[in-house]
């Protein structure tokens, strides 16, 4: 039987816990550009952005790691703050449809990804709910790939209701949606 929800991913060999993303930042780039598709040029600029993230007050990561050390996953955020550039970014198109107030006292998950051969067993959804279940915040926000995927259907079944749809982000070829869930996030 597997096991029930809160005693880890339904995959006995997959560890969840803290991750030093500073120190695995190259890994986790390997897991992140094989699951979502980042050529070799876009993972160095992300190694540069994400520690940056890192030096943020309250930013965090948790990884997904093999018995033999291997991180097959990863999330990280940060307490949300409306002078960071994603804030910037998604604060008129909230405003717009009168759900800003989202932007404050909000956990943002900046990073979800899970390495194909380990996708489906569990592990995304435990990735994200340890991390906000740690938050100080009543609520968390993040962005998808405004359409149908996986991703979406995740944060659906863990309470993100979209908050604005058809965000563009500069360079991002594809319009993002903005998601917000109160904490703790829904249970199975
Ligand atoms: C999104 C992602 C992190 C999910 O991780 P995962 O470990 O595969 O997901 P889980 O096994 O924890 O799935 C949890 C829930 O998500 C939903 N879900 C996951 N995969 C799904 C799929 N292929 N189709 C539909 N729903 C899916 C289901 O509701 C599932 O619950 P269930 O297992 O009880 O049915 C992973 O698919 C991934 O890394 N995708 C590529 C990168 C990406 O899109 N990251 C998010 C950027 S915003």
């Amino acid at each position: 039987m597997a096991p029930s929800f809160g005693a880890g991913p339904r995959t006995p060999e997959v560890t969840v816990g803290p991750l030093d993303l500073a120190a695995r930042v190259d890994e986790a780039l390997a897991v992140q550009a094989v699951a979502f598709g980042l050529s070799a040029e876009e993972v160095g600029v992300r190694r540069h952005i994400v520690l940056r993230h890192l030096a943020c007050p309250g930013a965090r990561a948790l990884g997904a790691t093999t018995p033999d050390g291997r991180l097959v996953g990863f999330v990280y955020g940060m307490p949300n703050d409306r002078a960071h550039w994603w804030s910037t970014v998604v604060e008129p198109y909230l405003r717009h449809n009168g759900t800003d107030a989202w932007l404050d006292d909000s956990f943002v998950i900046t990073e979800l990804h899970v390495h194909p051969s380990h996708q489906g067993r569990g592990v995304g959804r435990e990735l994200i709910t340890r991390i906000t279940d740690s938050a100080a915040e009543p609520r968390s926000i993040l962005s998808a790939i405004d359409t149908e995927s996986p991703a979406r259907a995740l944060y659906r079944a863990l309470g993100y209701l979209d908050l604005a749809g058809q965000v563009h982000f500069p360079s991002a070829p594809r319009p993002y949606a903005v998601m917000g869930a109160h904490l703790p996030l829904r249970r199975p």
